[in-house]
């Protein structure tokens, strides 16, 4: 079996693509290199079955070709940075909705006919009800980046229905691991290491939030993708339990072996647009069997050791 993973030498990407070369499968990565970098590559290009291609994906002519030898599709690729998002309006149409319309329409002229999506907590919003599951509504994003993903997800609802494709539609937590190029672990350790007495810490420390571990997310796709088989499958992809924002900064600061001051910015989100409270309902997926090993501060845990055991790949 030949894949695509769009936006493969991302953080997740990149961690997927190994893993599919060691299953035997054939993997090509699209990725333009805007946030990822090819260095996570490193050991997928030991592999003979690995190719990959530096290509924004809004090219249409050039992914055309590449997509018509592919049999199922992996698509990562997305604008990762959500607070930028709030300034450039545009930034998140153009590298989910837009991308993600090409990706399909490639799709739709080609043999490939299932995708798995990473989808996000974020198309939920401000949700009333946590633990959320699937079935909450209405799903009001309250960012650019939520708002496009949900659009992606009825793109692809759609491209399904009227052209016989399977779609595996995950909508993550915050997933934390080595290899990351954005988020709060990754900030801190980067602020850190410039200074080491305080940490900044945007908004009042108490936002919460699911976390989980990359490997348990490939894990969690992967069963998803062997247990169900229906046109659309949506699945939360989340561990038990939620971590604040303050235990996180702490996790840090311990893991490396610090004695820094946190310094709290204020006010009750990080940004306009950061959804302060998200706690996923992953039940769904867990009924049919699936069970993360690292709950939410166990997986923060990990990751900061992760990144620390990984900096000449990770953060520099
Ligand atoms: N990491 C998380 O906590 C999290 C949570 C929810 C959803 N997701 C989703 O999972 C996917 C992977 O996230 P990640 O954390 O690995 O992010 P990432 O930024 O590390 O990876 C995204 C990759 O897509 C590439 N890319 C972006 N636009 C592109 C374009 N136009 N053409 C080609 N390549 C392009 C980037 O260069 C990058 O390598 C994304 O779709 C993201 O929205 C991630």
């Amino acid at each position: 079996m030949k894949v695509l993973i769009t936006g493969g030498a991302g953080f997740i990407g990149s961690h997927l693509a190994l893993r599919l070369l060691k299953n035997g499968q054939e993997v090509l990565v699209i990725d333009d290199l805007s946030l990822g970098q090819e260095k996570f590559l490193k050991d997928c290009f030991k592999f003979k079955t690995f190719q990959f291609e530096k290509l924004n994906l809004l090219d249409y002519d050039r992914l055309l070709p590449l997509v018509k030898g592919v049999d199922r599709v992996w698509h990562m690729a997305a604008n990762s940075d959500i607070a930028l998002g709030g300034k450039n309006t545009d930034r998140d149409l153009k590298m989910g909705t837009l991308v993600t319309y090409n990706v399909l329409e490639a799709m739709r002229w080609s043999q490939a006919r299932e995708i798995i999506f990473a989808s996000t907590s974020a198309v939920y919003g401000e949700a009333s009800v946590r633990p959320t599951p699937e079935t909450y509504g209405p799903m009001l994003p309250i960012s650019f980046y939520g708002a496009s993903k949900l659009a992606c997800e009825a793109l692809i609802t759609a491209f399904a229905h009227n052209f016989q494709m399977k779609a595996w539609i995950y909508r993550f937590a915050n997933i934390v691991g080595s290899h990351t190029t954005h988020g709060a672990i990754h900030d801190f350790i980067k602020k850190l290491k410039t200074n080491s007495k305080e940490l900044e810490v945007l908004g009042d420390g108490n936002q919460e939030k699911s976390y989980l571990h990359v490997n348990d997310c490939l894990d969690g796709m992967e069963f998803g993708l062997s247990k169900s088989n229906s046109e659309v499958n949506l699945f939360n992809l989340s561990s038990h339990g939620i971590c604040t924002v303050a235990q996180i900064a702490e996790s840090v600061i311990s893991g490396m072996k610090l004695k820094a001051q946190i310094r709290f910015t204020g006010g009750t989100r990080g940004w306009k647009g950061d959804v302060a409270r998200v706690h996923l309902d992953g039940s769904r997926l867990q009924k049919l069997g699936f069970a993360p090993k690292l709950d939410s501060a166990q997986a923060v845990r990990a990751a900061v050791s992760d990144i620390l055991g990984d900096s000449e790949l990770g953060i520099s």
